[in-house]
Formats: structure tokens, sequence, C-alpha cells
């Protein structure tokens, strides 16, 4: 990745609309340095609209170009190239200034895995009709997709690794399912995410589950479990499957959508 960053003039720099500050690298600023960026809010489809907004604002306050992209759906070249244009703007200007002839921009995506890399580039190039680089007989190498006649994108993107400084961080990530299910407890998730919902979204989680009364979280996944029969042979309330239910529908959005870091 350091040496694909060296070709290019543009760093889009992917995140997830849920969680914008843990689903980031640090790193990233270093790496980049000197590079123009545009940050995406991706999988903005699940994350609460309103702070979409606010998360746009907060960004535009503090200088930076981000738009907002459910890259499942669709993804607009029109609006990507133009946000990528105003992020570059700097750059072109002190290349005209110059009297450096304009060639195209060259933009890299990056981001942590599955913030959804793939899927945007995959979508912004029309499916894999744009790319040539996987198909046998064509030399490997980078390949550069085509936005228009004053940007091109690479086809791979640069992978990072989300940075767990702090236990929020790493809670985050397995609340919107970016951990593997095998090294979390999923039992404990599930309270944080009862915890966050009860505080944040109360009825929507008691609308998904039929709960008519509060407890702790603890009582509430009990509830959740009665409610939806999750139950061991001999009748005894089967928790785990429960708190997998939970943690399933919170991180697909079917909890409704919602942000969990806010400006
Ligand atoms: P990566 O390259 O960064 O690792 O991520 P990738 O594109 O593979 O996307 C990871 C998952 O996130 C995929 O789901 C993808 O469909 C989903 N995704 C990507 N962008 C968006 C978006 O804007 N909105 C929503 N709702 N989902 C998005 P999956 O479960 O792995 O595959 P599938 O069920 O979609 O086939």
């Amino acid at each position: 990745m350091r040496e694909d960053i060296r070709l290019v003039d543009l760093i889009i720099e992917i995140v997830d609309a849920r969680i914008p500050i843990a689903s980031r690298n640090p790193d990233l600023s270093e790496l980049g340095m000197g590079k123009a960026r545009l940050i995406v809010l991706g999988k903005a489809d699940l994350a609460d609209a309103e702070y979409n907004k606010l998360w746009l604002a907060s960004y535009k306050k503090e200088g930076h170009f981000a738009i907002l992209v459910n890259a499942k759906k669709s993804v607009s070249t029109k609006e990507v190239v133009s946000a990528a244009m105003k992020a570059c703007s700097a750059k072109l200007e002190r290349d005209r200034s110059r009297g450096i002839r304009k060639r195209p921009l060259k933009a890299m995506v990056v981001g942590i895995p599955n913030v959804g890399k793939s899927t945007f580039i995959n979508t912004l190039a029309g499916k894999d009709s744009a790319r040539t680089g996987n198909k046998p007989g064509v030399t490997k190498g980078n390949q550069w997709i085509r936005l228009n006649p004053d940007i091109e994108l690479l086809d791979t993107p640069g992978m990072l690794w989300p940075k767990f400084e702090d236990q929020e961080v790493g809670l985050h990530l397995a609340m919107i399912g970016s951990i593997n299910e095998n090294i979390i407890d999923t039992e404990e998730l599930s309270y944080q995410i009862i915890d966050f919902m009860s505080q944040n979204y109360q009825e929507a989680l008691a609308a998904r589950y039929a709960l008519t009364s509060s407890g702790d979280a603890r009582q509430t996944l009990e509830r959740i479990a009665e409610n939806r029969r999750c139950l061991l042979k001999g009748g005894e309330l089967d928790l785990s499957r429960a708190a997998r239910m939970v943690a399933d529908d919170f991180k697909n959005g079917r909890l409704g959508k919602m942000t969990i870091e806010r400006p």
C-alpha cells in the first residue's frame, strides 16, 4: 500500500458511517501525508440519517471533504468525481500555476476490512466490466478504472488494519460485526448492544422483540429469548442463541438504522 500511495494524488478513505472513529486507522495520516483525502461514510444506509448529516457537517467544519455512500445500492460517479475534484483543487491549482500539463488525477480506495472497499470500487466500475487484471492472459499489475477523462481509480483497494488503541474501539468494531465471531464473547456483546439500544433507541428494541417491560441487559436478553422461543431441550432459555440473534440483527440493520459514534 505504501508503494501504491506514491502513485496517487488522492486517497479515498472509506469508513463505516455507524462508527466513523473506530473504523479509521490513525496511521493513514502519516502514510498519506501530502495526498488529498476524500472521506467516504460507507454503509450510510445502515446509519442514522440525522447523524449522517451531523458527521458531514463536522468534517466540513474541519476542512475535510466527505460524502455518504450506500455502495450496495448504487454509487454516483458524478458525486464521487465532483467531491474528488474539490478535494484535489489545491493540487490542481498548484499544477496550473507551475504550468504542469493537466493529466488525469489518480485515486485509490483504502480502509479497514469489511467497510465496503470492493463493493464501492465494483459499483463505480460497473461491476467487473472495467477490470482486466484478474482475467487469464492479462498481465498482473496495477489496473486503473477511468471514472471520467479527469480521474482514474486504482482497481485494488489498500487495506488498513483497525487499531485497537482502547477497548471502546474493539467494542464498536464488534458491534458492527467487524471482529471474527470466534474470538468474541457473543453474550457479553449482546449485553452491550442491549445497553446501547436501551439508552439510544429503546423503542426500536422493544418493537423488534415485543418487549413490554424494561430491566437490565441480562433480564432483557431473557425476555428476548422467551419471546423468540430460544429454548434448550429441557425448556430452559437458550441465552447464547438469543445473544447471537441480537448481535446479528444489530449488525445487519434489522434493529433499525443507527449510529454508535457521534461527532
Ligand atoms: P471490503 O472490500 O472493505 O472488505 O468490504 P466488501 O466490499 O467486501 O463489503 C463487505 C460487506 O459489506 C459485504 O457484505 C457488502 O455487501 C457489504 N456492504 C458494502 N457496502 C455496503 C453499503 O454501502 N451498505 C450496506 N448495507 N452493505 C454494504 P457481505 O455480507 O460480505 O456480502 P453480501 O451479503 O452483500 O453478499
